[in-house]
């Protein structure tokens, strides 16, 4: 049995004021819930975050790393600093990373890596474009994004990971993908890893994130092969989080 996960990703959203009012509604709303539950936040917010956060259930993370270990990089920040601000998870390749700052299968892959050697969990992304979806692609474009980090690095290593479906036409879109379209590519991605491994594949977590929503969350989640969720605007909201984090409790 897999246990579901639901993960706000804050994008470049945050504000001291803003994080301190949304965790503290947070934090008592979702004390019941079963699932675990992540929240992403920039850079600079890891010690409020922390601060507020670690007695809670929220667990915190990041949104990127840099793949370099303690070299000269000007603005870069590494594993060891996440993990020093106790940091459990990072997002890797997030489709606005791979479109607006050129990240490739290799930078994710070499990110990825990094993540893995630091102790944290890495949140893998991938989706396909509707100019891709539309031209019969998406198991392509889904299947070549996977084995970047499958075949570089073997099922043993991508069972230390969350995989989350995004594709690029729900994200930030409000049209989200039916449940029927994301429990297909779900059921492709872990087929694709059956290949390799099948005790691998049935334990792998594959979150579906784009528009996700409080009205659409219990049907994508009902779905067999989506085990939680990858929440972009809807977790900004703290009524809405709860909301879908509940969802995924019944789901
Ligand atoms: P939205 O939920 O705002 O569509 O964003 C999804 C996303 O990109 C999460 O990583």
């Amino acid at each position: 049995m897999r246990r579901k996960l639901v993960v706000g990703n804050w994008k470049m959203n945050s504000s001291k004021a803003g994080n301190k009012a949304l965790l503290e509604a947070l934090i008592p709303g979702l004390q019941q819930e079963t699932s675990d539950v992540v929240v992403c936040v920039p850079y600079p917010y890891f010690a409020q975050v922390q601060t507020i956060a670690q007695t809670s259930k929220i667990k915190w993370g990041a949104q990127n790393l840099c793949a370099n270990k303690n070299t000269a990089l000007t603005g870069a920040v590494s594993a060891a600093m996440l993990v020093d601000y106790g940091c459990s998870h990072v997002i890797i390749g997030h489709s606005e990373r791979r479109l607006q700052l050129h990240e490739t299968d290799d930078t994710a892959a070499a990110r990825f890596t990094a993540a893995i050697d630091a102790g944290l969990t890495p949140i893998f992304c991938m989706g396909e474009t509707k100019e891709e979806r539309d031209a019969g692609s998406t198991e392509y474009i889904v299947g070549r994004q996977l084995d970047a980090i499958l075949r570089r690095f073997g099922p043993e290593t991508v069972a230390k990971c969350v995989l989350a479906y995004e594709p690029l036409w729900a994200v930030g879109t409000d049209v989200p993908a039916t449940p029927d379209q994301a429990q297909e590519v779900h059921h492709y991605i872990r087929k694709r890893i059956a290949r390799c491994d099948e005790n691998v594949a049935e334990n792998m977590r594959i979150l579906y994130g784009g528009s996700l929503n409080p009205n659409n969350a219990a049907a994508l989640f009902a779905m067999p092969d989506i085990d939680g969720g990858l929440v972009g605007r809807c977790s900004l909201n703290a009524n809405d989080f709860i909301a879908i984090c509940k969802a995924v409790d019944e789901g």
